[in-house]
């Protein structure tokens, strides 16, 4: 049966939780880079809020392009194989990258994003991340920041989805497990 509405979340993280700790983690990239000289990549689909918000508060930013990349598996498991769907058009080369990506889990997708845009030639490649689940990692990955330490649970909203589902939640919440296979 198909959940309706809201049935089967609960709120996790909160729409104020995350716009506080959005000028937090800009707050820190400005410390870090200089944005000016930098292009922000976001990690489509699952960045795409993250990014909206972000980068309207951060100075000017040199550009804004996006990659996409997929992760083989089953339902909420991944398989380790990731391929890119969709590369930049931006010429990278002695370019500061900022790469925006929704969560950390097994860190592959993040990983293999980052080794991506290297091998495009740029300077230095700064993972920013919404969420982090360190107890699921399988490869070493340093972001420069991450929103949210979270626990081994799948979760939806501000942009990430189940199923193409529930990405314009403006908050972050756990699908009850019953509902994965709703
Ligand atoms: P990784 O390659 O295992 O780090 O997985 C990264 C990708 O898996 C993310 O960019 C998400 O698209 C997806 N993903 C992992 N965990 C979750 C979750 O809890 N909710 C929604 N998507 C997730
Ligand atoms: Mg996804």
């Amino acid at each position: 049966m198909e959940p309706t509405g809201l049935q089967g979340l609960e709120v996790l993280i909160s729409e104020h939780e995350i716009a506080k700790r959005v000028d937090e983690m800009a707050a820190r990239i400005t410390a870090t880079i200089d944005c000016s000289e930098a292009v922000a990549v976001v990690a489509l689909k699952g960045a795409l809020i993250l990014a909206a918000d972000l980068v309207r508060r951060l100075p000017a930013l040199r550009a804004i392009d996006f990659v996409q990349a997929r992760s083989y598996g089953h339902g909420t498991e991944s398989s380790g194989e990731v391929r890119i769907l969709r590369d930049v058009e931006m010429l990278l080369t002695g370019l500061d990258v900022l790469l925006i990506d929704d969560i950390l889990d097994t860190g592959l997708t993040s990983a293999r994003l980052k080794s991506h845009l290297e091998s495009h030639g740029a300077r230095a490649v700064h993972l920013v991340t919404l969420l982090d689940k360190p107890s699921r990692r399988r490869v070493e990955v340093q972001p420069l920041i991450t929103g949210f330490t979270v626990p081994d649970l799948f979760v939806v909203g501000y942009g990430m989805d189940f199923a193409e589902r529930y990405r314009d939640l403006p908050y972050i919440a756990v699908l009850s497990p019953g509902e994965e296979h709703a």
